[in-house]
């Protein structure tokens, strides 16, 4: 259930009235908490209707009545009519936006169920029938909610951050997008490092949408936890909210005012592409090649390379200890999940919250592994490479250099919020080119340790 101070904040995002009539929408309406915070609003003159309705749809059999007294006690005191509607949001949504044909509502606030939507599921098939694809619950809440509200009607919602990077969740993008304005972003965040982020609300943000509404800046505010004592809010052009040009359409989130890093650093402006790089996830699925792996190197295998297989950037292989495999056989069933023998730059898939950055790189130096013809990258690890072939040497270098810096964290914490780096967000980053690329991998190749220390400076005098 959403704790009073947030259900308080997201009521207060909706503007002043622009209509007499309120038709609210609660979709996944617990005990009414969110609509209570609404119709608080309303008592207190804050929100003006010569008439409201509540439709609050609710599953749970067991909190229908804690719903239906919540709304009853309100009906005593405004002009509302509220209808607690039980059974599926989805199913319902689905057959009325088929029956209207249309919008029903002005004003929608939701805190919508967590669960995922498996491929072959009814109600991915009833979604499918709304035009909404989508594997989550919350986000096939918040579509529907779209759906059913009229032009210019506000939509708050508290949902998981992911839907603003991960791939499955493109065509929600999509839909979100081409129906709405974002008005609002606010963000559970810690702007002080000293602050950990590990609580459950800095997985969430919340959001107000405008349907049909010509999209303009967005304010984007921010608060360490939900008293909202820290509270600070920016006004941001959307063209740093959504990248003109992207085509994975990723919703970035700036905490700060200042332009996005690579627009303040000219030199951090190129793709991957750009650069004629590509990135993949290691191809190595270690259960299903489970017959072909090695605890340790023979005659007849090559690496195997895990995370693990990197200690602060650098490769250690083979591992005494470890209770991955360290070798993969190579045969002519192996040969498609290889990689030739060459200098890759690799990053982590999971990071850890603990981890200073998200991005955690690291070198494949063929140098520490002679005789060996090719490579062998797990799942758990992302690799640049240059069509399917390595890098040289000083790209992959500066290439993990950069990637390992304040400065690349920053712009990756910008449109993903969780610990996961997958190959998708890493072709969504701005790099230096090549040239740059390369200078920064000799001067960390020249300065060794030493480098760590000092990367920020040289990246920003190289950048600038
Ligand atoms: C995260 S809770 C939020 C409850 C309430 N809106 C609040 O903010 O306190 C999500 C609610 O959605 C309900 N729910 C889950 N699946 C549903 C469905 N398919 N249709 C309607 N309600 C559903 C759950 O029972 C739960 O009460």
């Amino acid at each position: 259930m959403t704790p009073p101070g947030v259900a308080r904040f997201i009521a207060s995002l909706f503007p002043p009235a622009n209509t007499r009539t309120c038709r609210l929408l609660d979709a996944g309406a617990g005990v009414g908490g969110l609509s209570a915070a609404f119709l608080d609003r309303c008592m207190a003159g804050e929100l003006d209707f010569a008439s409201l309705s509540v439709d609050a749809y609710e599953f749970d059999e067991a909190l229908l009545d804690g719903l239906r007294q919540t709304l009853a006690g309100y009906a005593a005191r405004l002009p509302l009519s509220a209808r607690v509607l039980p059974g599926d949001f989805v199913e319902q949504a689905v057959s009325a936006l088929g029956l209207w044909g249309g919008p029903r509502y002005s004003h929608a606030i939701l805190n919508p169920p967590y669960k995922k939507v498996q491929s072959q599921s009814r109600h991915r098939l009833l979604l499918r029938q709304a035009g909404i694809e989508t594997s989550n619950l919350y986000s096939a809440f918040v579509a529907l909610a779209l759906a059913l509200i009229e032009d210019g009607g506000q939509l708050v919602a508290i949902i998981p951050r992911s839907f603003c990077n991960g791939p499955y969740f493109r065509p929600f993008r999509d839909f979100l997008l081409e129906r709405a304005a974002i008005r609002h972003l606010h963000l559970f965040a810690a702007r002080d490092k000293a602050f950990r982020e590990d609580g459950v609300l800095q997985e969430n943000l919340i959001l107000r949408l405008e349907r049909g509404g010509a999209q303009g800046p967005v304010t984007v505010s921010t608060s360490t936890d939900d008293s909202f004592a820290d509270y600070v809010e920016h006004l941001h052009p959307f063209e740093h909210i959504v990248l003109p040009g992207d085509p994975e359409r990723f919703i970035h989130i700036p905490t700060s005012p200042e332009a996005p890093a690579h627009e303040a650093l000219p030199g951090l402006s190129h793709t991957l592409a750009e650069l004629g790089l590509e990135v993949s996830t290691g191809p190595v699925v270690d259960f299903r090649l489970r017959d072909w792996l090695r605890d340790q190197p023979g005659a007849d295998t090559v690496p195997l390379l895990y995370p693990g297989h990197f200690r602060a950037g650098r490769l250690v292989w083979p591992l005494a200890d470890s209770r991955k495999p360290n070798a993969i056989v190579q045969h002519d069933a192996t040969a498609k999940w290889l990689y030739p023998a060459g200098c890759y730059c690799v990053t982590r898939r999971l990071s850890s919250k603990e981890e200073k950055h998200r991005i955690v790189a690291g070198v494949v130096d063929p140098a520490l592994l002679p005789g060996v013809s090719a490579l062998g990258f797990e799942n758990h690890l992302n690799v640049f490479h240059q069509g399917r072939q390595g890098l040289p040497e000083l790209l992959a270098r500066g290439l993990a250099t950069f990637l390992n810096s304040d400065i690349a964290d920053a712009q990756f914490r910008r449109f993903n919020g969780h610990t996961q780096v997958n190959a998708t967000d890493l072709r969504q980053m701005r790099y230096p080119c090549r040239a740059l690329l390369v200078e920064l991998g000799n001067w960390a190749k020249e300065r060794g340790d030493q480098a760590l220390a000092e990367v920020e400076a040289k990246l920003e005098a190289l950048l600038a």
